[in-house]
């Protein structure tokens, strides 16, 4: 059974909905400058306009009302908030954007669970050397108390970071998300430990400052796979997955759930493929200064990003620097699971199940809002998606049984997304939408997919039950 005040919700990002880009002064952000680069997202395509949720925001409104939502998760644009990054110029028209979204939510007793940072930084601060700069800290920590001021007298749930390891990863070894660097093995950790000192300052500024009288809670969420060994009885296998877990789960919420320092194992690893290399400098992987607030202990729930699941084995490095030959984990799929419209999203319910007892285990029993969980399409458009329906029922029944069964502590379940929008890289190829957007009818009408009816249908049913209704 759900608790009566579980949280039923979905999600979207700034950048993937609202369009605007310039509208209303709003600073570019890395994003805007990534997508107007050649070559860097399908099609060339970006987020200039998206949903156009900057104007269209009534529509989204409409939505979530549809889907009968107690929650909403949404992102602020920092560059929209402040063009520059800094609060020495606040952008007012920015201000009035979310302070109507939060306010017409509100009027329709939905929750907002607020984001600061998806994925796009004001371009201001990359050109001082975005998160691989030691500074990057205080300037989002300076965002996120303006935010908590400005904002949370109304928002009680926050998350301070998206992703963090998508971010780094993508960003900055990859270089196939915004900023689009790649300089493997050494700039995703420096960014990754940047994240955790900034989300580590944020929360304790909320902690010392705006608790008491806000009475809000604060994470940052993490996305992770669930992965188990290839052959299970292989201890090869065995190893290689939980140095997976450790580079995936781990290298974010080791610090902040049970040490106040990365996983053993995964220094262990970088620093022994760096000597193996014959890189003699510091450790690859940064280490958290006595002199800053502490990591351990600044997240109020655990806030969880899960897509899919994988079968892990040794392997997979470049041979040479790189986080991969760190990591020394290839991941493969299981033949019978199902594949979504993307070719990485394999349909695995159950390893939502899997994963969340694992964190119950790992983390202390934590409180746990999944944060983002959904199916994909591609190509020809299909309202009735009946295989996105089967998604949404068999994943939430596995979320029934890790509360019922398990007795994990799950406070709330957010679909991703509300609306079909911008995938990063994928632009709008991949639609991950409970509502069908059409890019191509100038008014980008929204209509329900028949996976929102039954999503509104499941929550209605719960809210039911549970007497919430
Ligand atoms: C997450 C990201 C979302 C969304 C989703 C689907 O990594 O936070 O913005 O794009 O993946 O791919």
């Amino acid at each position: 059974m759900f608790p009566l005040d579980f949280a039923w919700g979905a999600g979207t990002a700034a950048y993937q909905i609202e369009g605007g880009w310039q509208a209303d002064g709003k600073g570019p952000s890395i994003w805007d400058t990534f997508c107007h680069e050649k070559g860097r997202v399908f099609k060339e395509q970006n987020g200039d306009v998206a949903c156009n949720s900057f104007e269209l925001w009534e529509k989204d409104l409409e939505c979530i009302q549809l889907l009968g939502l107690t929650h909403y998760r949404l992102s602020l644009s920092w560059a929209r908030l402040l063009p520059d990054g800094t609060a020495r110029h606040v952008n007012q028209k920015g201000v009035q954007y979310y302070n109507k979204v939060i306010d017409d939510l509100r009027a329709c007793n939905v929750s907002p669970m607020v984001t600061l940072y998806h994925f796009d930084l004001p371009q201001a601060l990359q050109d001082q050397g975005g998160w691989k700069s030691s500074a990057i800290a205080t300037y989002f920590d300076n965002y996120a108390k303006f935010c908590f001021q400005t904002f949370g007298d109304r928002v009680k749930l926050w998350i301070t970071i998206n992703e963090p390891q998508v971010c780094a990863k993508l960003g900055h070894e990859d270089g196939i998300h915004a900023p689009g660097l790649k300089e493997p093995g050494i700039a995703a950790y420096l960014v990754g430990h940047n994240m955790l000192r900034a989300h580590a300052m944020a929360w304790h500024s909320y902690n010392s400052f705006y608790r008491a009288k806000q009475k809000g809670a604060v994470s940052l969420a993490i996305n992770s796979d669930w992965l188990e060994p290839l052959h299970p009885d292989c201890h090869e296998d065995i190893a290689a997955t939980e140095r997976d877990l450790v580079f995936t789960l781990g290298w974010f919420a080791w610090p902040v759930f049970v040490t106040g320092d990365y996983p053993e194992i995964m220094r262990s690893a970088i620093d022994s493929q760096s000597k193996k290399l014959g890189y003699h400098g510091n450790s690859r992987l940064p280490r958290f200064s006595k002199d800053e607030p502490a990591i351990l202990g600044t997240a109020d729930f655990f806030a969880l990003n899960y897509y899919t699941s994988r079968k892990v084995k040794p392997g997979g490095g470049c041979g040479q620097m790189c986080m991969k030959s760190d990591r020394d984990a290839e991941e493969v799929l299981d033949p019978s699971w199902p594949i979504s419209g993307v070719s990485w999203l394999a349909v695995v319910p159950h390893g939502l199940r899997k994963l969340l007892q694992y964190i119950k285990d790992t983390f202390n029993n934590p409180a746990v809002y999944i944060t983002e969980n959904g199916f994909s399409q591609i190509g020809p458009l299909q309202i009735e998606d009946i295989q996105r329906c089967k998604f949404y029922s068999d994943t939430i029944l596995e979320v029934a049984k890790a509360i019922e069964e398990d007795g994990v502590n799950v406070r709330g379940y957010f679909a991703w997304s509300l609306l079909d929008n911008f995938e990063w890289a994928d632009g709008f190829s991949v639609r991950f939408g409970l509502f069908h957007v059409d890019f191509c009818d100038g008014k980008l009408s929204r209509t329900i997919y028949r996976s929102g009816r039954e999503y509104a249908k499941i929550i209605m049913k719960y809210k039911r039950e549970t007497g919430a209704q």
